[in-house]
């Protein structure tokens, strides 16, 4: 049986875990994007939040 490792991350941190896990459990990768990514400025990426969800 295979793992598999679906993530989202924003600025990186979720990936870092991710990778970890995948590591451990010798799972399989996929990072989940948006269409629209989010905007890398925190304060616009937090008020987006209400727009996209
Ligand atoms: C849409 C969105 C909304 C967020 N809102 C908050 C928030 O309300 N408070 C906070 O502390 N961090 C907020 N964050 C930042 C996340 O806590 C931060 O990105 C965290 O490290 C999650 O891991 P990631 O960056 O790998 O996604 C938000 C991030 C995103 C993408």
């Amino acid at each position: 049986m295979r793992t598999l490792v679906a993530y989202f991350t924003w600025s990186g941190n979720t990936k870092e875990i991710a990778e970890r896990i995948a590591r451990k459990t010798h799972g399989k990768l996929f990072r989940i994007e948006r269409e629209i990514p989010y905007s890398t400025d925190y304060n616009t990426c937090a008020s987006d939040t209400v727009i996209f969800t």
